[in-house]
């Protein structure tokens, strides 16, 4: 069979080829860095995600090759397939990077910035969007939507006040359990997600939904308000699990495994779903088999007080070399007296 042709586009002037069918935004996670646009509800194994939260606009300068024109308007990279030739703009954009500061803003509108005691904090992606785009104050005059906290499963908390309602949990649920049994209820400005009975979610794989989550409107029972993220020890495991593959990611504080959940890439998705009973009742070491410590970005804040990649610095060593040194003089000395 006669070999695909593939697209050569650019993004911010990085030249890339991709197959044709590729997304912009595919795209320019295939180049990697500060050029991929942020992503709050597309996620690439939930068939149908994206076109949600237009965090992810970037700017088409170059149609194609056959038809240079540039796009009329922004585009949502990640609904947006690459034509041959196509030249993209996203941090090279001044019009990108203020549109991209307008839908942080109007995301923020309703949710709340709890994130000091938000279980999410740290690894909460509408933190990093806010930090690096956000405004120091809202705009907004209006009261902002509250909801009480409910329980949609046994071990799954919906705070709906900070959800962004970008879909991925009704996805999960459709795409990896038996039976979907809650949704996006309402439409436009009273939109919610809920269950319409508490406590309703009880399908194995449910609790994927709290990983898809970009936010902390999904959260682990088990774990809420156990600890801060970055004081917690991710380490790589794995068992031989019957219903899903069983790798995990644990996060220790001292010796006890506080949660368990699946092992996340680079773009902060899951790599491989894992099952409600890795996730909420296998929580003893002794049901793991250990691979080592996660490898966290150094950027990340759950990197702090990390340094099992780290050298030790010279100086360390020169120290304790001369300790030793020390040691074997003062056994030495002990001997002659
Ligand atoms: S609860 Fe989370 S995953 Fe579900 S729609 Fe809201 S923000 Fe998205
Ligand atoms: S990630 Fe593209 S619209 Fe949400």
């Amino acid at each position: 069979m006669a070999e695909e042709t593939k697209f050569k586009i650019s993004i911010d002037g990085i030249p890339v080829e991709v197959e044709p069918g590729t997304t912009i935004m595919n795209a320019a996670r295939q180049i990697g860095g500060d050029i991929v646009p942020p992503a709050m509800c597309y996620y690439t194994s939930l068939e149908g995600s994206g076109g949600k939260c237009r965090t992810c606009l970037v700017k088409v300068s170059k149609g194609s090759e056959k038809d240079p024109r540039p796009m009329p308007k922004l585009v949502a990279s990640c609904r947006t397939t690459v034509m041959d030739g196509m030249e993209v703009q996203n941090i090279t954009s001044p019009e990108v990077l203020e549109a991209r500061k307008g839908v942080v803003e109007f995301l923020l509108i309703n949710h709340p910035l709890d994130c000091p005691i938000c279980d999410q904090a740290g690894e909460c992606d509408l933190q990093n969007l806010s930090y690096e785009h956000g405004l120091e104050e809202t705009r907004y005059e209006y009261k902002r939507r509250t909801f009480d906290k409910i329980d949609i499963g046994d071990k799954i908390q919906l705070h709906m006040t900070r959800c962004i309602l970008c879909y991925r949990c009704v996805m999960v649920a459709d795409q990896l359990t038996d039976k979907r049994v809650h949704g996006v209820l309402g439409r436009g400005d009273v939109s919610e997600i809920s269950t319409y009975i508490t406590k309703a979610i009880d399908n194995d794989f449910s609790g994927n939904m709290i990983d898809v989550c970009p936010v902390g409107a999904l959260t682990d029972k088990t774990f809420r308000f156990k600890n801060r993220v970055w004081y917690t020890k991710p380490v790589d495991a794995h068992r031989d699990c019957p219903t899903c593959s069983g790798n995990v990611r644990l996060w220790y504080k001292g010796e006890e495994v506080l949660r368990v959940t699946g092992r996340k890439d680079e773009f902060g998705e899951v790599k491989e779903f894992i099952c409600n009973t890795c996730r909420f009742d296998k929580k003893e070491t002794s049901d793991w088999i250990i691979e080592g410590p996660t490898q966290v970005e150094n950027t990340s804040v759950i990197a702090s007080n990390h340094y099992e990649t780290l050298a030790p610095p010279p100086v360390i060593e020169e120290n304790l070399k001369l300790q030793e040194g020390n040691k074997v003089q003062l056994e030495r000395t002990e001997k002659l007296k």
